[in-house]
């Protein structure tokens, strides 16, 4: 895992412990608390979405909670913003094709 460690602005020490999540079904290493989108990031993984026309890969863009560009499917549930949603112990997280489909359970 890419990560810093050491920021001149940020605190240090305020890393949470190591946990698992799924991504696309492969368990990944993420850190509970960081963003899932820093954690895909971390693990390599830079395409979040497909368009809904065209089919084009989108992934990180303005990080703030803003574009939706990092929206994926976080435990069934569709269009969740990856840059702004914390990591929990074994979410699983699937990359999104176009809207999106919501579970069985959900609807
Ligand atoms: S990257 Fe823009 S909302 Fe997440």
């Amino acid at each position: 895992m890419n990560r810093i460690v050491n920021h001149p602005i940020l605190e240090e020490g305020k890393q949470g412990k190591e946990v698992q999540i799924f991504v696309d079904d492969k368990p990944i290493t993420a850190m509970e608390g960081e963003m899932i989108a820093a954690a895909l990031i971390a693990n390599g993984i830079h395409i979040n979405r497909y368009t809904a026309h065209e089919h084009k890969p989108r992934g990180i863009y303005c990080a703030i909670g803003r574009c939706t560009d990092c929206i994926m499917t976080v435990n069934d549930v569709p269009n969740i913003r990856t840059c702004v949603t914390k990591v929990e112990e074994g979410m699983r997280i699937t990359t999104q094709k176009g809207m999106g489909v919501w579970s069985e359970e959900e609807r």
